[in-house]
């Protein structure tokens, strides 16, 4: 890829970046269509966002993605958020266009078409979802229309009462909450098609482990939308029990096809987005 003066900027801001595979999925696009774009990673502190944010208005960038810890705090930086953005309340996705910075949920896209792949359609199975953060927030926004039954478990049991709040005031359905605690994933168990881990244990520091017995019933589907170089532990865990496991990758892939379609109006080249993710991940 060269790099010149006409050369139009993509990017990311996170804090940590180092990880994030966006720059690998993005760039392996605009490589395939021959633009004359390219995607960065920008480290920047939660102190510094502000200023971060006017820079790269400043400086002309197109288009960035954002991720932990500013998918809510970036909010207060923008000039307008699409509809979707808004109500689940967390942003992944900026476009700069004449100088106006709009927020986009692209999470949203990302985990249906992720479960769809993997011929998993959200109107005939139930979930539960673990977590009550961003990510949880905008999966539990993308499937609450269509599921016959959404249920979320948290650690702190007021997050996901806040969570719960907000969807049945955007949607008018019922979701059941509840703490995250091994009896109640139990018992929801018993119930569910598809368990998908939001939470971010798996990460990388992260040391905590989801409350879960060893064997998993072997009818149940399990996502893991936390991706790692190998399998996570959950995922792991599911496949010595039988069930069907997706790995984060695949919302990762989704949802950067659905930003790179936002950005410049072209149709995203998901297969090699996707080549670029197995072979990076196989290099390393
Ligand atoms: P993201 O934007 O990636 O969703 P987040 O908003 O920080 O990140 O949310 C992280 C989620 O992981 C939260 O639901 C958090 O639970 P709390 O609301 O109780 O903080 C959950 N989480 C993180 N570490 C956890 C752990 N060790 N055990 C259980 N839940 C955990």
């Amino acid at each position: 890829m060269l790099v010149t003066g006409k050369t139009s900027v993509y990017g990311i801001i996170g804090d940590p970046v180092e990880h994030s595979l966006s720059p690998v999925i993005q760039n392996s696009a605009f490589e395939k269509l021959g633009m004359d774009c390219v995607y960065v990673p920008f480290r920047v502190a939660t102190s510094a966002l502000g200023v971060a944010v006017r820079g790269l208005r400043s400086q002309g960038v197109i288009g960035f993605n954002v991720t932990v810890p500013h998918k809510t705090e970036i909010i207060k930086y923008l000039d307008k958020l699409d509809l979707i953005a808004k109500n689940v309340g967390a942003i992944n996705t900026v476009k700069i266009a004449q100088n106006k910075l709009v927020g986009y949920n692209t999470d949203t896209t990302g985990v249906v078409e992720a479960l769809k792949t993997n011929g998993i359609s959200p109107g005939d199975n139930t979930f539960t979802i673990l977590g009550a953060g961003g990510a949880a927030k905008a999966i539990a926004y993308a499937l609450i229309e269509s599921t016959p039954r959404l249920t979320v478990l948290n650690r702190t049991f007021e997050k996901a009462r806040g969570l719960k709040r907000n969807l049945m005031r955007r949607s008018g359905k019922e979701i059941k909450i509840d703490s995250l605690t091994k009896r109640n994933l139990e018992r929801e168990l018993l119930k569910t098609d598809v368990l998908i881990n939001a939470t971010s244990i798996g990460m990388k520091g992260n040391l905590g482990k989801i409350p879960i017995e060893d064997n998993l019933p072997q009818d149940l589907v399990v996502f893991d939308i936390v991706y790692d170089r190998c399998d996570t532990e959950l995922v792991r865990q599911a496949k010595r029990s039988g069930c069907r496991t997706i790995r984060g990758t695949e919302m990762l892939l989704y949802q950067a096809a659905a930003a790179f379609e936002l950005w410049t109006g072209v149709k995203a080249p998901v297969d090699t987005m996707r080549d670029s993710l197995v072979s990076f991940e196989f290099s390393r």
